[in-house]
């Protein structure tokens, strides 16, 4: 029973992530919601706009689903309130942007 479930969700997820995690989402909005809720804190650590956050070395993310759950995270730690359509497309912006993984 427990093995089954499993294997659903395994095969949920992968049907679900076939392409990207975040599916289809709307780019344009990332940019202000990310200024808004997510700079302030990066930059006081590292600086001018914060973006070193993104691109240091030994960052922690290695592919599209750890980066989604760490946009998701950070919107639950600081409280920005946003919602999963937000999360996907400031996780797909910050890809696009910054990390450029493939899968
Ligand atoms: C309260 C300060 C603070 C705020 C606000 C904040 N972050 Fe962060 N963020 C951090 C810290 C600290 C780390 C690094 C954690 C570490 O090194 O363990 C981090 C790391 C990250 C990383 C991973 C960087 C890497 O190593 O590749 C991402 C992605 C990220 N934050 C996204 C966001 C997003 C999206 C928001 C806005 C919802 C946000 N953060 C808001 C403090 C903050």
């Amino acid at each position: 029973m427990h093995r089954l479930t499993l294997t659903g969700l395994a095969l949920l997820s992968t049907a679900a992530y076939a392409e990207a995690p975040w599916g289809k989402v709307d780019l344009s909005i990332a940019p202000a919601l990310h200024e808004k809720a997510c700079i302030g804190c990066h930059a006081r650590m590292y600086g001018s706009d914060g973006s070193k956050m993104y691109t240091r070395d030994g960052r922690m993310l290695s592919n599209k689903l750890e980066l989604l759950q760490r946009v998701s995270s950070c919107n639950a730690t600081v409280g920005a309130g946003w919602f999963p359509e937000e999360e996907g497309s400031v996780a797909a912006w910050l890809n696009e942007r910054y990390y450029h993984f493939e899968n």
